[in-house]
């Protein structure tokens, strides 16, 4: 489009100046021939020939030309170059003077020049040009006063042709240069564009084929550059997201792991030993019942997580009391307590009436009082509150146990997350039960928190909306 505008406004201009260079020479040299024409036309009547001859040469002089007579059948009668007398002239603006068409005519002529040659350029060789070639204008004027002649004035336009060409050839330079110009620039312009495309399109091949760990780099603020923030962004949760599915993973065929491998020791022990005591047989086989029961409550747990994982879990939401689920509980829970010589405190400030899922809350409530007796010493004691504020049931349990150091609370509620390793294996955690309390709070809308300080006890505070 640029090319072609550019184009449009190059030959208008050179049409403007060669018609503005030509009008003035073809009025300027018209007007002399005519009144040359006048003049020579009267000397030639009254003066002998060898007297109008100098006359002739002296007039061609003053324009810079070779001036002709012709009689009216385009003979040529005297020439101020002295080669055609004699010879008839085949020059149509010629013939329209004398078959009395107009007065005055003119035209032009390409002819072959004196062999001048003038620095050839470039563009001599693209056009085609001959610099040996030179234009002519034949400006033609019937002889006054009427004697059928015409006077001819033959005068090269070579020099408008040449101000016409050298416009032409610099409009020509300028435009090469503006067209590389904005070709170059055109490119620029589209590789700034597509290279954060093509960044952009890498980085996504490169994460379709599992690489997560690669940013794409844009520069700016622009919506490249936004889209760019946020495919990074992207990237990385879904990387965090493979990692934590890998790490679920490993964790669980290790938790199913250790009970299996107890399980296959115990049994090959039974199998090669003859005779064994039946008393240590018996024991023998509630180690392995044991082993079979934690089996089950890891894959029990397991399922209940991919269950609210793939959104599946639905919550049976019914009318109840929540304080009737915390009693209860409470009461499931305190032959283990007393088996510790532990003591649970149950106080109910407010019955808690909501709609919700008994059998879910029962298992928060199991989960966080079954901690608070396993991670207490023999002889603790475990505070259950229950009480309302606002729209909110607000269930606190609290034990004097070992506590929870700071730097792993914000860690509690992960998955397999155990304080201790150790100590937790003995008490038999797999560290699933606080991530479905928190799972299910979720799902009920509420919230959990907990407060610790390390050998003083812990306090988890549920808060639930009572609908
Ligand atoms: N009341 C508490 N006092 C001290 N530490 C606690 C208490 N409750 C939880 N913890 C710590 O938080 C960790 C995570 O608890 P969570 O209930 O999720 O797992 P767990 O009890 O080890 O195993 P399980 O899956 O059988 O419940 C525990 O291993 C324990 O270290
Ligand atoms: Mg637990």
């Amino acid at each position: 489009m640029i090319g072609a505008s550019f184009y449009v406004v190059a030959a208008s201009t050179i049409r403007l100046v060669s018609d503005s260079l030509f009008e003035d020479t073809v009025r300027r040299r018209m007007t002399s021939v005519s009144e040359m024409a006048v003049t020579l036309g009267g000397q030639m009547q009254d003066a002998a020939a060898d007297v109008f001859y100098p006359q002739l040469v002296q007039a061609a002089r003053s324009t810079g030309g070779r001036l002709l007579v012709v009689d009216e059948n385009g003979k040529v009668q005297a020439d101020t170059f002295d080669e055609r007398c004699g010879v008839r002239l085949a020059l149509s603006e010629l013939h329209s003077v004398l078959r009395g068409e107009a007065d005055a005519d003119y035209g032009f002529h390409q002819q072959h020049g004196e062999g001048v040659m003038q620095a050839a350029s470039i563009f001599d060789a693209i056009t085609k040009r001959d610099r040996e070639q030179v234009w002519v204008g034949c400006f033609v004027s019937s002889l006054q006063p009427a004697s059928g002649g015409a006077l001819v004035l033959i005068a090269s336009v070579q020099d408008e042709v040449d101000s016409i060409i050298s416009i032409r050839d610099r409009m020509l330079l300028v435009f090469a240069a503006a067209l590389a110009a904005v070709l170059a620039l055109a490119s620029l312009i589209s590789r700034i564009i597509t290279r954060p495309v093509a960044e952009l399109s890498a980085g996504i091949e490169r994460m379709s084929k599992g690489d997560y760990r690669h940013r794409v780099h844009v520069p700016g603020k622009g919506e490249m550059a936004q889209l760019a923030g946020a495919f990074n962004q992207m990237s990385e949760q879904v990387g965090n997201l493979e990692e934590a599915r890998n790490q679920f993973v490993s964790n669980a065929s290790h938790e199913l792991k250790t009970p299996l491998a107890t399980i296959k020791i115990l049994v090959e022990s039974m199998m090669y030993e003859d005779g064994m005591d039946p008393e240590l047989r018996r024991e023998f086989l509630g180690d392995i019942n044991k082993e079979i029961d934690r089996l089950s409550s890891v894959v029990g747990d397991l399922l209940t997580l991919v269950h609210i994982d793939s959104h599946k879990l639905k919550l049976r939401r019914e009318r109840m009391i929540f304080a009737d689920t915390v009693r209860e509980t409470a009461a499931r829970l305190t032959p283990l307590a007393k088996k510790r010589g532990q003591e649970i405190a149950v106080t109910i400030g407010d019955e808690c009436e909501m709609f919700a899922d008994p059998g879910k809350l029962a298992q928060v409530c199991y989960n966080i009082i079954e901690n608070a007796i396993k991670y207490t010493p023999d002889g603790g004691r475990i505070t259950v509150r229950l009480r309302r504020t606002g729209r909110d049931a607000v269930l606190e349990i609290a034990d004097t146990g070992v506590g929870i150091p700071e730097e792993d609370l914000p860690h509690v509620f992960d998955r397999f997350y155990r304080v201790d390793k150790a100590r937790s294996r003995d008490t038999g955690g797999t560290g699933l039960g606080l991530s479905i309390v928190q799972q299910i709070i979720r799902l009920h809308a509420g919230s959990v928190t907990v407060q610790s300080e390390r050998g003083k006890g812990t306090t988890f505070i549920v808060q639930l909306p009572v609908k």
